[in-house]
């Protein structure tokens, strides 16, 4: 199926575009962009209009795509759940908040629930240590998790 951006989305690739000096350094924003339009992933449709629109290379685009890991190359679940377990959360529980979110979704790492709605994933640090542990669901920060907090995050979740 061919890809393609909406009159809104495609107002939002135009600023985009004006905001770099050029096309090549726009790559990123224009993937986030179009990896939001497409339900969360980058397919190799959105890696063919990225490329055209940037007039670059298919191979870079995929380069970029597979570089930075918030980019999905999957269609993930509904929502997405990363855990931080770099050092500050790790040192503050992030491997037990992370054992308790793939025991409570019957998942592992990387997997998502049967019913498409959680994708469980960890990150790399989120800029947000001195709130340790934190995971982002989606695009929201939840800081200072206990594992009550996570059952109650993961609870609103499954039930979206
Ligand atoms: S180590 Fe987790 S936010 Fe920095």
């Amino acid at each position: 199926m061919t890809f393609a951006l909406s009159a809104e989305q495609e107002s939002k690739f135009q600023e985009i575009l004006a905001r770099y000096p050029n096309k090549m350094a726009a790559c990123i924003p224009a993937l986030h962009l179009c990896q939001e339009a497409n339900e969360n992933w980058v397919s190799e449709e959105v890696i063919a209009f990225v490329a055209s629109r940037l007039e670059l290379s298919t191979a870079h685009v995929t380069g970029v795509a597979t570089f930075y890991h918030l980019f999905n190359r999957e269609k993930p679940g509904k929502h997405q759940v990363w855990v931080c377990h770099t050092l500050s959360c790790a040192l503050r529980g992030a491997d037990t908040v992370l054992k308790h979110c793939e025991k409570r979704l019957g998942i592992h790492v990387g997997e998502t629930t049967k019913d498409g709605k959680i994708t469980l994933r960890t990150a790399e640090c989120l800029a947000s240590c001195g709130s340790a542990p934190m995971m982002q669901v989606d695009k929201v920060y939840h800081e200072n998790l206990t594992l009550a907090d996570v059952d109650r995050i993961l609870d609103g979740l499954q039930k979206d």
